[in-house]
């Protein structure tokens, strides 16, 4: 007996059709089993045996069609549970980050002056972090900066998340001979407790320039370009006089508050003025350190914060957004 085909049943009414006339009790399959009896005696057991047959396959078309048909309707309008007629989830699109946009605007106004970009580790030993930049061992200009330790086993062998970007300085230096004009960018660490001041990470950008001649008026020259063409023309600058292990003489920079410009905000603590980074003229001993000879060659550094200056150009008020990823901040600074 051939196959009855289940899925000719597309509908539940054909699938009830179906059952009246096959299966229920006056339907065709039972109406032939009680014309068993017409059939001669010796042909009737073969004959029993084809009804059994079909009336077994008439279920089985019968169930196979039913289950179908259930499942069609759980999943009714869907395909396999998805509704393909729904609208699409627009996909989002990322942005830069405002720190890597500034430091990008930052590096780009010194490149137009000859500074090109170097990179050195963020973890860092000693030597490179603090004792090759002037930092005398168990000085307590070592604890200016609070320092995150990888392994200590004693001052010289210890092993830091770098401080600050000035050990680059070194390796640098110790790659090449002058003129130098360089400028390295980097993550920075200090164990300071989180707020909207200070963090436990922060971005500097460090500034070398080592040649013949170098004076301190280049120093200060270099950065009022950099300060007017970065923050505008208006922009005012001064320096204080500081003290870093691996600059003499040093100073502090600041400029005019973006924020208030000169009224008093609590950024500029109503000073009018905001420190963006740190500068000197590279101590000699640090060029001594560093394979450079101090006779023969003289130089300038300088450090910035890149939070800080993000902040002071965009007017943000809190450090901690920085690494907070609230896409409403991040989003504004998509068109930057
Ligand atoms: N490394 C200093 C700091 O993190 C900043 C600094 C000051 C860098 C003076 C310099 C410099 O290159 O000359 O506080």
């Amino acid at each position: 007996m051939g196959e009855i085909a289940s899925n000719k049943l597309l509908n539940t009414d054909a699938l009830e059709l179906f059952r009246l006339r096959f299966l229920s009790r006056n339907g065709l399959v039972q109406n032939l089993f009680g014309r068993l009896k017409e059939v001669e005696p010796e042909a009737r057991k073969e004959m029993g045996q084809l009804l059994n047959g079909l009336k077994t396959s008439a279920e089985e078309a019968f169930a196979t069609a039913k289950t179908r048909l259930e499942s069609a309707k759980e999943n009714s309008g869907t395909l396999g549970g998805i509704d393909l007629t729904l609208p699409g989830l627009p996909g989002a699109l990322g942005s830069r980050h405002v720190l890597s946009l500034v430091q990008e605007q930052m590096l780009a106004v010194f490149r137009q002056i000859g500074f090109a970009v170097a990179d050195g580790p963020e973890i860092e030993d000693d030597w490179h972090n603090f004792t090759a930049l002037n930092f005398p061992p168990n000085h307590p200009a070592r604890d200016m900066q609070d320092t995150f330790f990888v392994s200590r086993s004693g001052t010289e062998g210890d092993v830091v998340l770098r401080t600050h970007t000035s050990p680059v300085q070194i390796r640098v230096m110790q790659e090449r001979q002058p003129p130098i004009r360089s400028l390295m960018p980097g993550r920075v660490y200090r164990n300071e407790a989180i707020s909207a001041r200070a963090h436990c990470l922060f971005h500097q950008i460090e500034g070398l320039y080592i040649d013949k001649g170098v004076s301190f008026v280049d120093l200060k020259e270099t950065l009022y370009y950099f300060v007017r063409t970065f923050f505008g023309p208006g922009t005012e600058m001064r320096f204080r006089p500081s003290f870093f292990p691996f600059t003499e003489p040093s100073a502090e920079i600041d400029i005019s508050c973006q924020i208030c410009h000169g009224s008093g905000c609590n950024i500029c603590k109503h000073t009018g003025w905001v420190e963006i980074g740190g500068s000197g003229m590279v101590h000699p001993n640090v060029l001594r350190n560093a394979g450079i000879d101090p006779d023969t060659y003289t130089g300038f550094a300088f450090g910035m914060g890149v939070e800080r200056t993000a902040m002071l150009k965009y007017q943000i008020r809190d450090l901690r957004l920085f690494t907070e990823n609230d896409v409403r901040f991040l989003r504004q600074f998509a068109a930057v």
